[in-house]
């Protein structure tokens, strides 16, 4: 049998996405090698299709340490968004209300910007890696993989992150007895499509009408995202340009608004769902980002929640290679379980107050407006809605 080639250094991570190449940038900032091992190609992750809003928080990190400042060129900064409901729009003025914007800047970008710069600045980051393993996370841990070119390795780390994504292996390593899995299942998915078509309105558009929710997003001025309410069991094939169009237009238009369409170039059903485990550390393996937890999307939380685990677990490894201190480390999960949970809610809220289910009754219907009614003329509704989307202050 081969001999494995041998890797040391201070911490292995799994995952080349967002929070493994956020981290893995960090930890260089400060000298503190590591080796990033992905199982997805470049050329994959890059084109994928995922949510578009970035926190000012994200924003910051990405700029202050260092990746790029391409997002404050590219992106397009929102000081609001609209709510619409019962044929009527209601903005909520982030930058008024809580004096903070967000930026529209597809996850793709962010992925393109880490990898640019860990490419340059020299960092360790394999892609379309077989064959991972993880060993001894209790004790000295051993990271086996095998990389493109069918050569067998072993990383003998101080720490592992399992930034593994949302189908993560790592989070199995922790034993049964050890986590805690939390689980809620909502009776929707979501219909998304990338159109070639201007902009319908400056801002997002949340709208929520008796025939479901419609999300209208942005991507560029001639390429638009845009998402409604389905069923997950529904299959993209029996939709075409005409059904999908008929469907935005029933829950969206009216009074005097109504959308700019055009061809759709991509159609996909993203189901979703809420999950955190518990724990996010367990002996030297610690979790971040949708390996740990997941949201469903109304809200555009998870790449931000990605980033901020990341941001506390850099605190915590930072302040231990400096000092030998254990007190951030130990003190992680906690810290980033505060701001999952807040995500969750906040998520959670957002997806039931905005779809509507399919055996909604008169109550519930007339409840729901009542409750987005008492968010939209309510300065301080509306300003729990403006601090939760475009970030909370991290503590
Ligand atoms: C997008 C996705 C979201 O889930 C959201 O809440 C806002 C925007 C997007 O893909 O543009």
């Amino acid at each position: 049998m081969a001999t494995r080639k041998i890797i040391t250094n201070q911490v292995a991570i799994m995952g080349a996405g967002p929070a493994g190449l956020m981290l893995s940038h960090l930890l260089a900032t400060s000298g503190i090698d590591s080796t990033v091992i992905e199982v997805r190609s470049h050329k994959d992750i890059s084109e994928t299709v995922r949510a578009g809003i970035l926190e000012h928080g994200t924003v910051n990190m990405l700029v202050d340490s260092g990746i790029s400042d391409r997002v404050l060129r590219d992106g397009d900064r929102h000081d609001g968004i609209e709510l619409r409901f019962n044929g009527e729009s209601h903005r909520i003025d982030f930058k008024e209300l809580v004096g903070e914007s967000v930026w529209l800047y597809p996850q793709t970008d962010v992925f393109l910007d880490l990898a640019a710069r860990r490419k340059a600045d020299g960092g360790d980051v394999r892609y379309s890696v077989t064959d991972t393993a993880v060993h001894d996370i209790e004790g000295k841990p051993r990271v086996w993989f095998t990389d493109a070119d069918g050569v067998e390795y072993e990383i003998q780390a101080d720490f592992v992150v399992g930034a593994d994504g949302s189908r993560s292996h790592c989070r199995f390593q922790i034993p049964e007895a050890h986590r805690k899995w939390y689980f809620h299942e909502y009776p929707f998915a979501w219909f998304g499509i990338l159109a070639e078509a201007p902009h319908s309105a400056d801002e997002l558009i949340y709208a929520n009408s008796a025939n479901g929710f419609a999300l209208i997003s942005q991507r560029t001025e001639s390429v638009q995202r845009m998402y409604f309410q389905c069923d997950s069991k529904e299959n993209v094939a029996d939709w075409d340009d005409d059904r999908i169009w008929a469907e935005f237009r029933s829950r969206v238009n009216g009074n005097g608004f109504e959308l700019k369409e055009g061809p759709v170039i991509d159609k996909m059903v993203l189901p979703f769902r809420s999950f955190v485990h518990t724990p996010m550390r367990h002996g030297n393996l610690f979790l971040a980002g949708d390996a740990a937890h997941t949201v469903p999307p109304t809200g555009a939380k998870g790449l931000n929640l990605a980033i901020h685990d990341v941001k506390v677990l850099f605190e915590g490894l930072d302040s231990y290679f400096r000092s030998g201190s254990t007190q951030l480390l130990d003190s992680f999960s906690s810290r980033a379980l505060d701001r999952v949970w807040k995500a969750q809610q906040f998520s959670y809220w957002m997806t039931t107050m905005l779809h509507t289910p399919a055996e909604a009754d008169d109550f519930s219907r007339a409840r729901q407006l009542g409750e987005l009614n008492s968010v939209v003329s309510s300065r301080h509704g509306m300003a729990y809605l403006a601090e939760a989307y475009t970030g909370w202050p991290s503590p």
